[in-house]
């Protein structure tokens, strides 16, 4: 499929556009209009049932503006910065490790050396040629004010802390057994240095997150790894093996079963909603690329007009989050397992009243109050009394069976936007010799089930059209009316955002109460009766599988 513009589809099209765009737009802000909401509405729907049916994975929705607490103890707060570098003449800025990777030389996050690397290869500014300025530290989170004398809150920069914080109430919730997961879809929000490409990096952007706990002895989900969809693994040594997630995690190159896991998961997400499998791949982040709190990443790559863009993070987070929340709120953020029974003995020390009452009944308070202040001696009588003599000391057998642990946490974290550009990318072009444009997106996350259109809007054509529309609404089907245009131009129209189906009234309609029905991908179109435009709605009628 020859490629289009896919940002100047999206805007005429009303998938998304630049926010604000009246007063000049913000960059990297943007809106989802009529169509793209939908499809991004559909997208989400599938990753929650495909998560949901776990079984042992619940939703959080929590709160974007987040306590100053929260993000020191995640490291945000310290360590959540880019470099930037700006133009002394026009201003333009930078994140002064892209420009330097963009030489094609892998560049270090560190100050110093992405300074000394842009004098050293005489770099300047690619709008206007003037000379850079120093690399400077550009912090990511957007900070949001209080009233006077009150601490500043946050912008969230990603929905997984709501999640870490949450732990203990969902630790109750699946009856305290891991392992488990919770997911959050919401928006994050990064004051980026330099947002670009339409979805690709945004300053409040959507993700779909999910962070599974386990029991460091056992890191196990509840299923085994996909041993059916085979992509490319580009591990951090540069090796590239075609697998399956079964595979990589039998061979080691995966170490974690979830991480393999979720790796599956995402592959059957991804094919689902229409991202080329060809132009796909799960790619090992080297050492020096870590965020601070994984020990191991993959990201899923999509090749796009862009080169390869990250679509989602696969952390082992370890017991970072956990570890680090614990220590600055001091609360009970502890899993607890079952450990061996074990009996001990403990020694136990207790009154002998018996023989205190048969020795001196008129002094027996006296001496148990002694002994209860933890004398060993007492004057009675005109005697010593040695008060061990009336002390029983005994063993008693206990029983422990629990101890209390960190778990450990895989995150994968999919960038909903950048999914959505992904799959215009891959799936938006121009047809063969036609030179119409093509949105070639799956039925299940494309804006309507069906278009209805009358061939004319008259003769009453219009109103049986109109008829079987509500008829479709009815029976919840998400259906679109449009009588406006050749019916051509209308068709066009309708393959240009995705629609799968076009519903045609005609004369004959008004005879046999038949429509034709219009398949986006083969513009073949088939008679059928009214009453079985439903049946056909939930199927692909040229093949009678399931869309
Ligand atoms: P990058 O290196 O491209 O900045 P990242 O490694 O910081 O991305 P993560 O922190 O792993 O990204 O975020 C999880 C997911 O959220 C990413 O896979 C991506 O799809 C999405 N994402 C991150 N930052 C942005 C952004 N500024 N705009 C749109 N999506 C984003
Ligand atoms: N929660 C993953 C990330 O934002 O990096």
């Amino acid at each position: 499929m020859k490629k289009v513009d896919q940002e100047e589809v999206a805007r005429r099209r009303g998938i998304y556009f630049q926010s604000f765009g009246i007063y000049g737009g913000i960059s990297g802000l943007f809106d989802y209009g009529p169509l793209g909401s939908r499809i991004k509405d559909r997208i989400v729907r599938i990753w929650k049932e495909m998560m949901l049916s776990e079984g042992n994975i619940a939703e959080f929705d929590g709160t974007a503006v987040t306590h100053q607490e929260v993000l020191k103890a995640s490291g945000h707060y310290d360590r959540f910065f880019d470099y930037s570098v700006e133009c002394t003449e026009c201003g333009n800025r930078y994140r002064a490790d892209d420009l330097i990777q963009k030489r094609g030389i892998e560049a270090i996050v560190d100050r110093e050396w992405l300074q000394n690397k842009i004098l050293e290869l005489n770099m300047k500014c690619e709008k206007c040629g003037g000379k850079l300025g120093d690399v400077k530290i550009q912090k990511l989170m957007f900070q949001v004010e209080q009233g006077e004398g009150q601490e500043p809150l946050f912008l969230r920069p990603e929905t997984a802390q709501g999640m870490f914080v949450n732990f203990k109430e969902y630790y109750r919730f699946f009856r305290e057994k891991l392992p488990f997961a919770i997911i959050t879809v919401g928006r994050g929000y990064r004051n980026e240095i330099s947002p670009r490409r339409a979805l690709y990096r945004l300053r409040e952007f959507n993700m779909m997150e999910c962070e599974s706990f386990f029991d460091p002895q056992n890191e196990m989900w509840i299923h085994d790894p996909e041993e059916n969809l085979k992509v490319t693994f580009l591990t951090n040594e540069g090796k590239e093996i075609h697998a399956t997630p079964r595979d990589v995690y039998e061979n080691g190159v995966v170490k974690s079963q979830p991480m393999a896991y979720f790796m599956g998961l995402a592959i059957r997400f991804y094919s689902r909603i229409g991202i080329d499998l060809n132009r796909f791949r799960f790619r090992q982040h080297k050492k020096e690329e870590l965020s601070h709190y994984s020990s191991e990443t993959w990201d899923a790559e999509a090749l796009t007009d862009l080169g390869w863009i990250e679509i989602t993070g696969i952390a082992h987070r370890g017991i970072f989050d956990l570890t680090n929340h614990i220590k600055a709120s001091g609360k009970d953020l502890y899993a607890q397992r079952v450990v061996q029974r074990k009996e001990m003995l403990n020694k136990v020390r207790e009154v002998d009243y018996d023989k205190i009452k048969a020795d001196f009944p008129e002094l027996s308070p006296k001496i148990i109050a002694a002994i209860k202040d933890g004398k060993s001696k007492l004057e009675a009588g005109g005697r010593t009394l040695d008060l061990a003599d009336y002390i029983i000391e005994r063993e008693e057998k206990v029983t422990v069976d629990r101890e209390n642990f960190v778990p450990i946490v895989i995150e994968p974290a999919f960038g909903l936007d950048r999914i959505i550009y992904a799959i215009l990318d891959h799936n938006l072009g121009l047809r063969d010799e036609s030179g119409y444009v093509f949105l070639k997106i799956p039925y299940e996350i494309s804006p309507y089930d069906a278009a209805v259109l009358p061939l004319m809007a008259r003769d009453g054509l219009d109103q049986k059209a109109n008829e079987i529309y509500e008829e479709l609404l009815r029976q919840k089907f998400t259906v679109i009316y449009d009588d406006s245009g050749s019916i051509g131009k209308r068709y066009s129209r309708y393959d240009e955002v995705g629609i799968v189906y076009c519903i045609t009234v005609d004369y004959e309609t008004l005879k046999d109460d038949t429509v034709t029905i219009r398949h986006r991908d083969t513009r073949e179109q088939l008679r059928i009766k009214v009453n079985e435009i439903p049946k056909y709605l939930g199927l692909n009628p040229w093949n009678g599988k399931k869309n």
